[in-house]
């Protein structure tokens, strides 16, 4: 079982919510970082929220969620030491673990229906990063990031 750390901005907070309650049914240890109903909020929060968890070692995987699932990937591939990645099925959720080391999946609630997302999701926490060549690609891609840099982001009550 893994901890993992949940977020989602108004457009994903459904899908979002959805996903929370199967990895909890599943019995992983859900941090569940927001956004909570369907008020307009800001996606960069919500992926800085979950990139933090995950940077800080506080969870070992994120989960995000925005109406397209890019957004809030480009905000959470900004915090060192995550690599997030924006998938719409089973077949790129498995691949980015394997070959990108991912540490963040990213998804659309307006692109992808929930049994999909679920589909996905579970491929992605199932696959395991393969190393060898993909190993100093991997690296290249840390290193395009300094080791820390400032939050901005605080956590909703
Ligand atoms: C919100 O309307 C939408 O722009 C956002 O959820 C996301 O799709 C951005 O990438």
């Amino acid at each position: 079982m893994a901890r993992i750390a949940a977020g989602a901005d108004h457009a994903g907070v459904q899908l979002k919510d959805v996903l929370v309650a199967y990895l909890r049914d599943a019995g992983h240890e859900v941090v569940d970082c927001g956004t909570y109903g369907l008020d307009r909020v800001d996606y960069p929060d919500y992926g800085e929220l979950v990139a933090r968890k995950v940077s800080a070692g506080e969870a070992e995987l994120g989960v995000c969620v925005c109406g397209t699932g890019i957004g809030i990937a480009m905000a959470a591939n900004k915090v060192p030491g995550v690599r997030a990645a924006t998938v719409h099925d089973v077949i790129s959720a498995r691949l980015t673990r394997q070959h990108n080391d991912a540490n963040v999946i990213c998804l659309g609630e307006r692109l992808i229906d929930s049994t999909v997302a679920i589909e996905a999701v579970d491929a992605f926490l199932e696959a395991s990063f393969e190393g060898g060549r993909h190993t100093p690609r991997v690296a290249k891609i840390d290193a395009l990031l300094p080791a820390s840099s400032p939050t901005t982001a605080t956590y909703p009550e």
